[in-house]
């Protein structure tokens, strides 16, 4: 089948890694189900893939692709839900520590067909298309258990989101907005900065900029490159909600600053299949409508992948079949 994929882990040049091309037809064990791609959306995850961080190295090659939306072989359409679990352990999948994502174990959706644990398939809103619906399971579920789940935030107070046009970032500013925050974001030009505001921002601001007062909450993806204005961007007693760390993992901590003001920092994974279907359902009555900034078909992938390693997005990569 048709499929776009990691031929080997590629640290220096992930690009190089990233073969359009051929891959043989997947089985479907007992329990699973073979899923039609319709369309898939990329994620930052799949740069990483390209890289080897976070997937074995006799893992590959690797189907690409955690999230995507589809039909099942008797035309239900579904969303596919990305964390793979012990079936046999009940409740928090993203706490169970053998937990996998697609394209880590199981290979992912950049392909013609993806086989996935029964559960996994989500059924899928009436109206809701194809390319919206591939992007719910990483960035825009990661951003609504960030927001709703993990932040403590309730509607009419301050939230900041660092990073204005990443997948997470966008997501965030449009269920922020619907939920009722005053959203705060900073982006690091100033078509970044428009769409924000396109997108339901009440205030913008260039990265690092000091801001005409403190938050209840920073959401943080970005690490070491806005960690320390995430910490002097909070009230006393905030919180930092933090899911990523593209431009490093290690910036410095500001104990003093954590302690005396007693700011709060916590992580937070993906979510769990329940929280996917209440974001579907959140979604869809509020009318949110998720920004895809390019659509592409998957045979033109490497573009979209290109784009999201210049840091050129504009909302969600999304890849059509
Ligand atoms: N833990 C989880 O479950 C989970 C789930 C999804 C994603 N993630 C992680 O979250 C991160 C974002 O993922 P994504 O898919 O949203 O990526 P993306 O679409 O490529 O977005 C990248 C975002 O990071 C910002 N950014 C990057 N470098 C920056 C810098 N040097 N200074 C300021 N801002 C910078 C960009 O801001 P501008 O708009 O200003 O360019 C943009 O908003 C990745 O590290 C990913 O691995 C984790």
């Amino acid at each position: 089948m048709f499929a776009v994929y990691a031929a080997e882990p590629n640290p220096d040049a992930p690009l190089d890694a990233l073969v359009v091309g051929e891959r043989p037809d997947p089985e479907v064990p007992d329990g699973h189900v073979a899923v039609h791609v319709e369309a898939a959306s990329l994620n930052m995850h799949d740069l990483w893939t390209l890289r080897g961080v976070g997937i074995k190295k006799e893992q590959f090659p690797m189907i690409l692709g955690c999230d995507g939306a589809g039909r099942l072989d008797d035309g239900t359409e579904v969303v596919i839900y990305p964390v793979i679990g012990d079936p046999t352990i009940a409740g928090d999948e993203t706490l169970d520590p053998r937990r996998s994502l697609l394209t880590e174990r199981y290979q992912g959706t950049f392909a013609d067909r993806v086989v996935i644990p029964a559960r996994n398939a989500v059924p899928r809103p009436a109206g809701m298309t194809a390319a919206r619906s591939a992007v719910m399971g990483t960035a825009w579920l990661t951003a609504y258990r960030m927001l709703f789940v993990k932040s403590g935030l309730r509607p009419g107070q301050t939230m900041l989101v660092q990073g204005a046009s990443g997948g997470v970032s966008t997501a965030l500013i449009q269920l922020g907005r619907a939920a009722g925050m005053q959203v705060w974001v900073t982006g690091r030009s100033e078509d970044k900065r428009a769409l924000a505001g396109k997108l339901g921002a009440h205030a913008t601001f260039a990265s690092g900029e000091r801001l005409p007062e403190r938050v209840d909450a920073v959401f943080e993806t970005v690490g070491d490159a806005t960690w320390a204005h995430s910490m002097r961007a909070l009230k006393p007693g905030g919180a930092i909600v933090v899911s990523g760390s593209t431009s490093g993992p290690n910036p410095g901590a500001d104990l003093q600053r954590l302690f005396f003001l007693q700011l709060r920092v916590i992580g937070s994974t993906m979510g769990t299949r329940d929280e996917l279907a209440n974001l579907l359902t959140f979604v869809t009555s509020t009318g949110i409508a998720p920004e895809i900034g390019l659509e592409l078909p998957l045979e033109r992938a490497e573009e979209g992948f290109r784009a999201m390693a210049a840091g050129e997005t504009g909302g969600k990569i999304v890849f059509i079949r």
